[in-house]
C-alpha cells in the first residue's frame, strides 16, 4: 500500500477489521457466550470486549482464578484489579458501606467507563486487590461484558487484556498478539470508547480523579464535588506508574526534539492534520478533530505502528490538556517515557 516518497493516511480500523475476519478463521474465536461463562466458573481466563478496552477475566472470588490474570500478564502482585459488574445487588456484597453517593454517580455513569475505589468486604481475595482495604468497581457500558457478567453469575475481576506495561487492546486481535494463550476471547469488534475508565475515589469532601478517562472532572462535579484540598497518598493509587502503555519501538510525542528524528521512517499519529507532510506514514485518528475520536483510535494506531517493518519510531501529535485531553496526554506522556532520551 506503501508508496515512496508519498503520505497517505490509513483509516483507523479497515486494516485490523480485514486482518480480524482472516484470523477469525485460523483462531476459530467464537462469541459463545455459554462456553465463556463456563470458562469463569472454572476458573479460567476469558478475554471479553468493554467499551473501553478488552479485558482479561477471571471470577473475582476465585483466588486461583485471579492468580491466573497475574501469571497471564506479567503482572506484579502490587497492582490491584479493577471488579466487574453486571447489577448493583453485586454492588452491595463487594464494598463495606453503602455509600448513597455511590447510587447517584451509578445512576448517571453505569454502565459506563467510570471506576469508584471504595472499602472492600471480605469476600473479596486480597490478591485482587494487592492486599488493599479497597475494591475498584465499574459496571462495564458493553452488552458481551454485561451478558458475560451475568451469565457467569459472579463479579469479574479484569485489567486490560496486555501484557504488564504495553499496549491497551481495542480489538480481539491486539488481544490475540500479547496474550496468545488465553482460554476464551469474545470477539465485540472494536471498542467504542478507547482509552481505560475514569477511576475515582470518594472522600469525605467529594471525589478524586486518580486515573484520567473519557468521563471528565467536568462531568463528574455535575454529580459529587470534587476535593481538591485532601492529599492523595501514593498507596490509594498503585499501579500508577510513570512508563506504561509502551510500544515495541520508539515512540515520542511530537516536539522540537522529536523533529531529529529520521521522518522517512516515522509514523505520525495525527490529528489536526498540520504535521502530515513530512512523515513515511500517517494516521488521521479524526476527520473532525474530535477528542473523542483521538481516544477511539489511539492505541490501535500505535498497534498499527508497532506491526509496520516500514516504521522504526513512532511519533504522536499532543493535544490540549483540557477535557478529554488530560487523559489522551496521560497515555501518551506514559507510552513515550522509556522512550525520551534527555
Ligand atoms: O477501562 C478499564 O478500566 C479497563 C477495562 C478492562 O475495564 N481496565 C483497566 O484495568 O484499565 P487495569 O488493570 O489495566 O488498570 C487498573 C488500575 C490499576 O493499575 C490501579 O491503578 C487502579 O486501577 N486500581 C485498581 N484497584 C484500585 C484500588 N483499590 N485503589 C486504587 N487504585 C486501584
Ligand atoms: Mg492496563
Amino acid at each position: 500500500m506503501h508508496r515512496k516518497g508519498i503520505n497517505f493516511v490509513i483509516k483507523p480500523g479497515v486494516t485490523n477489521h480485514i486482518l480480524i475476519s482472516i484470523l477469525h478463521k485460523k483462531m476459530s474465536i467464537i462469541n459463545d457466550i455459554n462456553i465463556a461463562a463456563k470458562h469463569i466458573q472454572e476458573g479460567n481466563l476469558v478475554a471479553f470486549p468493554t467499551e473501553t478496552v478488552y479485558g482479561l477475566g477471571a471470577n473475582a472470588l476465585d483466588p486461583l482464578a485471579v492468580a491466573k490474570i497475574f501469571e497471564a500478564k506479567e503482572r506484579p502482585s502490587f497492582d490491584p484489579l479493577i471488579v466487574h459488574i453486571g447489577n448493583l445487588n453485586q454492588l452491595e456484597q463487594l464494598v463495606k458501606e453503602n455509600d448513597e453517593r455511590i447510587y447517584k454517580l451509578a445512576e448517571k455513569f453505569w454502565p459506563g467507563p467510570l471506576t469508584i475505589v471504595l472499602p472492600k468486604s471480605d469476600i473479596i481475595p486480597d490478591l485482587v486487590t494487592s492486599g488493599l482495604p479497597t475494591v475498584g468497581i465499574r459496571m462495564p457500558g458493553n452488552d458481551i461484558a454485561l451478558d458475560l457478567i451475568r451469565t457467569s453469575n459472579c463479579p469479574i475481576a479484569a485489567p486490560s487484556a496486555n501484557k504488564f506495561g504495553r499496549i491497551s487492546p481495542t480489538t480481539a486481535l491486539h488481544v490475540k498478539k500479547q496474550l496468545p494463550g488465553v482460554d476464551y476471547i469474545l470477539d465485540g469488534g472494536k471498542t467504542t470508547v478507547g482509552i481505560e475508565s475514569t477511576i475515582i475515589r470518594l472522600t469525605d469532601k467529594g471525589f478524586q480523579i486518580l486515573r484520567n478517562g473519557i468521563i471528565t472532572k467536568e462531568d463528574l462535579e455535575t454529580i459529587i464535588p470534587h476535593d481538591a484540598k485532601s492529599k492523595i497518598e501514593s498507596l490509594s493509587a498503585p499501579g500508577m506508574l510513570k512508563s506504561h502503555y509502551s510500544p515495541r519501538k520508539k515512540l515520542l510525542i511530537a516536539d522540537a526534539k522529536s523533529s531529529n528524528t529520521n521522518l522517512s521512517k516515522a509514523g505520525l499519529i495525527s490529528f489536526s492534520g498540520e504535521l502530515e507532510k513530512a512523515y513515511a506514514k500517517v494516521i488521521r485518528v479524526s476527520d473532525k478533530k474530535d477528542l473523542k475520536d483521538y481516544a477511539v483510535n489511539m492505541f490501535e494506531a500505535m498497534h498499527t505502528f508497532e506491526d509496520d517493518n516500514d516504521i522504526e519510531t513512532i511519533i504522536a501529535e499532543p493535544v490540549e490538556e483540557t477535557g478529554i485531553g488530560i487523559a489522551i496526554m496521560d497515555r501518551l506522556r506514559k507510552a513515550e517515557f522509556n522512550w525520551r532520551e534527555d
